[in-house]
């Protein structure tokens, strides 16, 4: 972990970043609202909110379908965010990134489209232990299908995956790895580029669920060498219901389409289809089209402000959050790897994390609570569910020194 370093946080004009933020200015339950809950999802600035908003009352059209100017004017504009998300993940072609619904929409286009090219009876698929849902079902669903076996990577009790482990498990069976980059519930940063290495040594693709490290770090695809990296817009500043597929150009052409429909095609006839080339071939439908635009609109705004202020500015809040709540009598945090992004779980001695996320509420505070679609990590620490606070770079030492005094309250109260 990076140490505190109070000049960041002069760095980061944060009152000017809140100002960008109109939902900053509301109160929850007649107090301000302290939006702790941005591993969820996260806060639009207003520059995303404009660009949705001037698609519809300026652009509105149909891509790819038109001769006439709107219809030409917004394929440009989306073809435009297509390349901000390649130069931003620094991704070799515009057309190995792919507009899906989201991270859950991306993993199973590949869960299903490799699944059906490359996973035959007997093969084996290996997950971590500190997966989200959406990266753990569909792969059980394709094991089902094609008789193959799911395999777990465990973690130590920090929340850290154990290396030696992995490299175990990476067999002639093992034919892909699908890993989470930052794990939702225990704020664990893996260190995915030797992980992906390790995989590759023996020619075994990796899947990287991106969806809680894009709004906190930057990610090189090339770099990493990931041959899979899947992200929602949503939890980047941008809109729901857009998301995205990175795909090596190898992977994405060999691997089948996974929807079908219109969009999709070179040529038809009854008898025989014929798909088009990448990036089409995996985009069936009339697309999120002002989703799209959005997600590049806050993919520019994220990178005004410099993912690697923003990582350091998270990781003093993380620090300062961690200190506070470890003086708490009964507070116990949940992952403590030595490499974490700004995501704190932790449960408090006899009381349900449901109550205390109540009692927050009132104060106008966001927390989330529950097993934040990580059910299997909650079996492995023997737990119901956690309280988490997952922060931004818009959020403040004072709304964590308010969070705090209502953490301090709701104890008081529950006991
Ligand atoms: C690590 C991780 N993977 C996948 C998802 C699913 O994302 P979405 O619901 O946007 O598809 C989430 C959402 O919380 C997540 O945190």
């Amino acid at each position: 972990m990076i140490e505190s370093k109070n000049i960041t946080e002069v760095q980061l004009d944060i009152e000017k970043i809140r100002a960008d933020f109109p939902i900053l200015s509301r109160k929850v339950n007649g107090k301000p609202l302290i939006y702790f809950d941005n591993g969820a999802t996260a806060q639009k600035p207003k520059s995303v909110i404009d660009a949705i908003g001037n698609y519809y009352s300026n652009q509105n059209a149909n891509i790819h379908r038109g001769v006439h100017t709107l219809s030409q004017e917004i394929t440009v504009a989306y073809e435009n965010a297509r390349s901000t998300i390649q130069k931003h993940l620094n991704a070799e072609h515009a057309h190995e990134i792919i507009f899906t619904k989201g991270t859950t929409d991306s993993i199973n286009l590949v869960a299903s489209s490799f699944g059906k090219k490359f996973i035959f009876q007997g093969d084996e698929i290996l997950v971590s232990a500190m997966e989200h849902h959406s990266n753990i079902l569909p792969w059980q669903q394709v094991c089902e299908e094609r008789g193959a076996i799911l395999k777990v990577i465990p973690i130590n009790k920090e929340g850290e995956l154990i290396i030696s482990e992995y490299k175990r498990l990476l067999t002639d069976k093992t034919k892909i790895v699908a890993l989470t980059h930052i794990s939702n519930t225990l704020g664990t940063i893996n260190p995915i580029e030797e992980l992906i290495a390790l995989a590759h040594v023996k020619n075994i693709p990796v899947l990287v669920d991106g969806a809680q490290a894009v709004p906190h770090t930057n990610v090189n695809v090339q770099l990493i060498s990931a041959d899979f990296y899947v992200f929602s817009g949503h939890k980047l500043f941008g809109p729901t219901g857009v998301g995205v597929l990175y795909g090596k150009e190898k992977w994405l052409t060999e691997i089948p389409p996974y929807q079908v429909g219109g969009g999709t095609i070179k040529t038809v006839t009854f008898e025989k289809t014929e798909y088009a080339d990448l990036p089409l071939k995996f985009e069936a439908g009339t697309p999120h089209i002002e989703g799209g635009i959005g997600l590049a609109a806050a993919i520019d705004y994220v990178n005004k402000i410099g993912l690697n202020n923003i990582a350091a500015y998270e990781n003093e809040l993380l620090v300062y959050a961690t200190e506070a709540l470890g003086k708490i009598n009964g507070v116990k945090i949940i992952g403590t790897a030595k490499e974490k992004a700004s995501v704190i779980s932790f449960i408090v001695d006899g009381l349900h994390p449901f109550d205390i996320g109540t009692i927050l509420d009132q104060l106008g505070i966001a927390v989330r609570t529950g097993h934040h679609c990580t059910q299997p990590l909650m079996q492995f620490y023997g737990i119901q569910g956690t309280v988490r606070a997952s922060f931004a770079f818009y959020n403040t030492k004072e709304e964590i020194d308010l969070f705090i005094n209502g953490l301090e309250r709701a104890i008081k109260m529950l006991n």
